[in-house]
């Protein structure tokens, strides 16, 4: 009896650490934020990736890094370091994604080191450069 006590301590003991080690600033989890109303409902347009991946290289290639795995010069120094875009693509919604590069990291409860670029990039064109990011392996 008192050592079936002393293994379930022992297992639980385990088990919370266990889960504070997955769970307490691993890093790697990004929380996002949904996007506010006049966003939510955005949607892609026709979009042309070619011209995005000039955009692309322009902008962003610095920080997020030629294939898009946050790993840019500009970006090593940065604390969050910038997002994988790889996975962004996959796991984030359009509407996310044009909001967050239209409005910048601070509008979207992130880093504030994502600039917002709605008044350097023309609706059309970040629809464009967000064709390109899908295109990025
Ligand atoms: C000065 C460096 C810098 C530049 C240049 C930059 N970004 Fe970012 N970006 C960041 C950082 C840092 C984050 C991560 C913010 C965070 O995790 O809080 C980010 C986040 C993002 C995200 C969200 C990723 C996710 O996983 O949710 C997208 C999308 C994005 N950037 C796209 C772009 C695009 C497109 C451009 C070019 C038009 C660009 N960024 C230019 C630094 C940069």
């Amino acid at each position: 009896m008192k050592k079936t006590f002393w293994s379930l301590l022992v297992v639980a003991i385990l088990s919370a650490l266990v889960l504070t080690a997955c769970g307490g600033g691993g890093g790697a989890s990004i929380t996002r934020v949904d996007p506010p109303a006049d966003y939510a409902s955005k949607t892609s347009p026709a979009a042309d990736a070619a011209a995005g991946q000039t955009i692309y290289t322009q902008n962003c290639t610095s920080c997020h890094g030629d294939a898009g795995l946050g790993d840019g010069p500009a970006g090593a120094a940065l604390d969050p370091v910038p997002g994988n875009l790889q996975t962004a693509a996959k796991e984030a919604s359009d509407a996310y994604l044009f909001w967050i590069i239209s409005e910048g990291g601070a509008a979207a409860s992130r880093s504030a080191s994502m600039a917002a670029y709605k008044g350097v990039l023309s609706e059309a064109d970040i629809w464009n450069v967000i064709a390109y990011i899908k295109t990025l392996k």
